[in-house]
């Protein structure tokens, strides 16, 4: 798609929002001060990503890893995670966002997952723009999934091991509803995907920033999404 000046706007951005700890401890705050300052940022670039008409915003918020953080870390991450929803409900259900979660969310206690499930009811008809958030979420244990459900069938003989391609195994993964990622974005000055859409990166765009998460804004999107068109311009004119 492209906007209207004509610049190219991706259609899924996925984002590793890292730096609120650092963000925290640079003003002498305690850690959740930053996870609560980066709860703001999800808020604004939630905002930019709909304003920019970006079809789909994957946010990692908790990876399968981040359960070797302190008990106490854990459980503001989760308390954040009740907080938002249920403060942001309203403003999903009112700018016309659907939330779709990644991960085994399952693992979070009955309450959160409540709340998660009837927001997942609630957004379910919404068009405008995806929300999805990776919840417990680990890359090579979903790419693991996906080869298992995949024996399944072969096993069961409604697959033949020779029908088994890139599309089969994309077919399989909670992302197969989702159009192919386009770019990915590191804050924090960290360069790697820390077991984050591994498979779907294949041909997406990476773009690792200095910025820490809870400095992330509209500006800082906005130029995100320049320097994505950049890069495509630059692939059209070879
Ligand atoms: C990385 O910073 C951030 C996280 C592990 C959690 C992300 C969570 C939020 C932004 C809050 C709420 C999310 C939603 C969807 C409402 P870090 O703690 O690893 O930072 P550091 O590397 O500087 O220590």
């Amino acid at each position: 798609m492209t906007d209207r000046v004509g610049k190219t706007v991706p259609r899924h951005v996925a984002i590793i929002m890292d730096g609120n700890g650092r963000w925290a401890q640079q003003r002498g705050l305690p850690r959740v001060a930053g996870h609560r300052a980066g709860a703001e940022a999800v808020r604004r670039t939630l905002q930019a990503a709909a304003d920019n008409g970006v079809e789909v915003l994957t946010l990692y918020a908790f990876s399968s890893e981040n359960w070797r953080r302190s008990a106490e870390e854990i459980s503001d991450l989760t308390a954040l995670m009740r907080f938002y929803l249920e403060r942001e409900l309203k403003t999903l259900e009112k700018e016309g966002v659907r939330l779709k979660l990644i991960g085994d969310y399952s693992a979070f206690g009955a309450d959160l997952v409540g709340r998660l499930e009837r927001a997942l009811e609630r957004t379910a008809n919404n068009t405008r723009l995806t929300l999805v958030v990776a919840l417990n979420y680990g890359s090579q244990s979903e790419i693991a999934a996906a080869a298992r459900e995949l024996a399944v069938k072969v096993a069961s003989g409604e697959l033949e091991p020779d029908s088994i391609d890139e599309q089969a195994i994309s077919g399989e993964l909670q992302t197969r509803d989702l159009p192919g990622l386009d770019l990915l974005i590191r804050t924090s000055g960290e360069v790697r995907l820390s077991n984050f859409l591994l498979w779907q990166a294949a041909y997406a765009e990476l773009l690792f920033l200095d910025v820490l998460w809870p400095d992330f804004d509209e500006q800082a999107f906005a130029g995100a999404l320049d320097q994505f068109a950049a890069r495509q311009r630059r692939y059209g004119g070879r």
